[in-house]
């Protein structure tokens, strides 16, 4: 049976709901194995799934756990994701902002995994920031303040988790239908009324090129329309970093400079596009409208704020957090304009420096990172310093040319 189902996949017909249910189900119960789930992965990978296959899959990951039940709040609960990217610390800035403005955020996050930290390994660079929230304690602090960010419950979509795991080291992580049915199961398990998902695109992300990211914004919105829930999609660039810091603590100061409206520029450009989208289904306003709320919101300090109510309330100290590392610099070898800096370059570069893992088992460096001192068209020098480099590893390893290009 179950390889009737793996072989109709590779010969590219349609599964039937129950076919889908029998492998993905017995997957989870550890009756289909590893090698039998990868083959299977890899035809879905090369054959693609139908829109009733996606639908099916994306409610068999939702059925594989517990749904959040965020129905007793008061207000609209606005969820957002990011596909990821480098430097994108959008979730620390976004959440108070929407939370600022009477729209709540109940948030489930992950760790970064290739490279860089994810949203809760920079949470958690914070001192003392408690990141695994139970029910009733997510439930509470978003009655009371209107901004929960918590790491994912493993009761929630457990399947994904595991199809993911093995996603992740048989070459099968790029599918669209995969990448859409495990984004959205989560998302609907999280609760939310209503969810704006960034679709990052660039060498620095998992989607490389626009059209597959139209694709993906497409399925994610028909999967929305599917749950009743209102969906709203960013396509945005990945080639560069996002900011100027990249490393967990460094974008935590990072995003309080932005809150404290002190940086403009393409991260604070995403923010706001992020947030006004948010804030406009929060509150069934134009996107417009929404803007000016959320760029007030910014300048009055209310985000910042709201910020500093949520960190206390899950426990984090901000007087304590301080980067403990030595720091180096990187200097221009010829002159001319700085043309880009690769976001995938910039990024193994600060998993090097200690910023990140490539397996679940390795310590992050919480103090490690890089920040980039010139932007994108600045005219340089032979010997001008491009970035600084935040380590506690002594020996350095990196090429100039590979992450800077000036001609
Ligand atoms: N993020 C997810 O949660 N799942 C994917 O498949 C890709 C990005």
């Amino acid at each position: 049976m179950i390889l009737d189902i793996i072989r109709k996949k590779a010969c590219n017909l349609e599964l039937t709901r129950e076919e889908l249910e029998t492998i993905f189900n017995g997957y989870l119960h550890d009756e289909v194995k590893d090698y039998q789930m990868s083959a299977f992965l890899m035809a879905i990978c090369i054959n693609d799934m139908s829109d009733s296959e996606i639908f099916a899959l994306t409610d068999i990951f939702i059925k594989s756990g517990d749904v959040l039940d965020l129905s007793f709040m008061p207000s609209k609960v606005i969820d957002k994701h990011s596909t990821g990217g480098v430097g994108d610390k959008t979730t620390l800035i976004v959440a108070p902002i929407v939370a600022s403005l009477g729209v709540a955020v109940v948030k489930m996050s992950g760790r970064g995994l290739g490279y860089t930290g994810g949203t809760i390994d920079k949470l958690e660079s914070i001192p003392n920031f408690k990141v695994d929230l139970s029910e009733d304690v997510i439930k509470k602090q978003a009655l009371d303040i209107g901004v929960v960010v918590t790491s994912q419950s493993e009761d929630l979509v457990p399947l994904d988790k595991k199809v993911y795991a093995l996603r992740d080291v048989t070459a099968t992580t790029n599918s669209i239908p995969l990448i859409a049915s495990s984004i959205m199961s989560k998302k609907i398990a999280s609760g939310a009324d209503g969810i704006v998902i960034d679709i990052k695109v660039g060498s620095g992300a998992l989607i490389k090129t626009r059209k597959e990211a139209e694709r993906l914004a497409n399925i994610i919105i028909k999967i929305g329309n599917y749950y009743q829930k209102e969906v709203r999609t960013i396509i945005s660039d990945m080639n560069t970093p996002l900011g100027k810091c990249i490393g967990n603590k460094l974008e935590v100061f990072e995003a309080i400079d932005v809150l404290q409206n002190k940086v403009k520029g393409p991260l604070y450009d995403t923010c706001l596009e992020i947030a006004s989208k948010m804030v406009s289904m929060g509150k069934n306003i134009s996107e417009k409208e929404a803007l000016k709320e959320v760029v007030s919101s910014i300048e009055n300090k209310d985000a910042y704020k709201k910020f500093l109510q949520f960190v206390k309330y899950q426990g984090g100290d901000l007087e304590k957090l301080e980067i403990n590392a030595k720091v180096y610099n990187i200097k221009a070898n010829k002159s001319g304009v700085l043309k880009n800096i690769d976001a995938l370059e910039i990024a193994k570069l600060s998993k090097s420096l200690g910023a990140g893992r490539t397996s679940k088992e390795e310590e992050i460096d919480y103090n490690a990172g890089v920040v980039l001192t010139k932007e994108i068209g600045d005219k340089i020098s032979e010997g001008d310093i491009l970035a600084n480099l935040y380590t506690n590893i002594d020996k350095l390893d990196f090429n100039v040319e590979r992450i800077f290009e000036i001609s």
